[in-house]
């Protein structure tokens, strides 16, 4: 076979599963090696190395793709499932890792308009998933961001969003799903610039600072002119950098011009900021966001962040 056969898969969606029942592959200089067997499980030092390595795709054999969306969807169903007796913290990081998945799909190929609707159906389970059972929140707020991954800070902005909403009653099912899916989208420009965003905002390069700057605007420009694309999506990817006081970007909007869900994902996008990004422990982050962002954001908002990070046992 030659090597454009390869169907490229991601890692995340293998994450957490059982053995696998197809051969994944890697590719290095150009070639394709066998990676993990069927049979084999993906889990261990074999995931770490791929960690390490920040390899995002792995390939199979196009035959084996049937075997590869079964293989998903199984995986994603009995982590779903609440009656099963496999630990909160293995099926949370099957869970977020479709989620991640799902954002990196729409970040690669906003275009897709199948690419969006996969994503905006995986919403409702999620969201279900976050506020019904104990320790979905915590959990998948544990899965480290060494990488300080671009998708995983999603994952984790859209978690927090679905609490923090709920905290504040905005939980309308159909705002809470577009919500979730604009926090997994926010920062979609972020993939296309390179920039390296682990880091302290401060230690930006003037340069790099006035790229920074702009990334609501150059994404919302880029899918405006999707039909596929929600109002209320486009809106939380192009504000949730403004700020209530004025001080924001990119348009430097009021509070009563921001999009209220933008608001929300503005927020505790600060908050993980500090945690994915500059390596805050979380307690710190949110010592740093009530004292360092107090005015820029509802207070409100501020304190019902609190109390879900404190009542989810995320910082004690
Ligand atoms: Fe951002
Ligand atoms: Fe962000």
């Amino acid at each position: 076979m030659s090597a454009t056969e390869y169907v490229p898969i991601r890692v995340t969606t293998l994450r957490g599963g059982g053995s696998l029942t197809f051969n994944a592959y890697i590719r290095a200089a150009g070639k394709y090696h066998l990676y993990c067997k069927n049979g084999e499980n993906l889990q261990g030092t074999l995931l770490e190395k791929l960690k390490e390595k920040r390899l995002k795709k792995m390939y199979i054999d196009p035959k084996d793709e049937s075997a590869y969306r079964s293989f998903m969807t199984q995986s994603i169903e009995s982590a779903y499932d609440k009656n099963s007796d496999v630990p909160i913290a293995d099926r949370a990081e099957v869970v977020q890792g479709a989620q991640q998945a799902a954002a990196e799909e729409v970040m690669e190929n906003p275009e897709s308009e199948e690419a969006y609707n996969l994503a905006k159906m995986g919403t409702e389970k999620y969201i279900e998933f976050i506020l019904q059972e104990d320790d979905a929140l915590k959990s998948v707020l544990n899965i480290e961001n060494s990488e300080s991954s671009v998708s995983q800070h999603s994952v984790n902005v859209a978690t927090l969003a679905i609490a923090v909403a709920k905290e504040l009653k905005l939980d309308e099912k159909h705002d809470m799903e577009l919500l979730t899916l604009g926090c997994l989208l926010h920062d979609l420009e972020h993939l296309e610039t390179g920039l390296d965003i682990g880091r302290p905002i401060k230690d930006m390069t003037p340069e790099e600072l006035s790229l920074y700057k702009r990334h609501p605007v150059h994404a919302a420009e880029k899918i405006v002119v999707l039909k596929h694309f929600d109002k209320d999506v486009i809106d939380i990817i192009h504000q949730h950098e403004e700020l209530v006081n004025g001080t924001g970007f990119p348009k430097s909007l009021k509070e009563r011009d921001i999009n209220p869900l933008a608001l929300v994902c503005g927020c505790v996008n600060a908050y993980d900021r500090m945690v994915s990004f500059e390596g805050l422990p979380p307690k710190e982050a949110l010592k740093s966001l009530l004292v360092t962002k107090m005015g820029l954001y509802p207070l409100g908002h501020m304190q019902a962040l609190q109390s879900v990070l404190k009542t989810k046992g995320v910082v004690v």
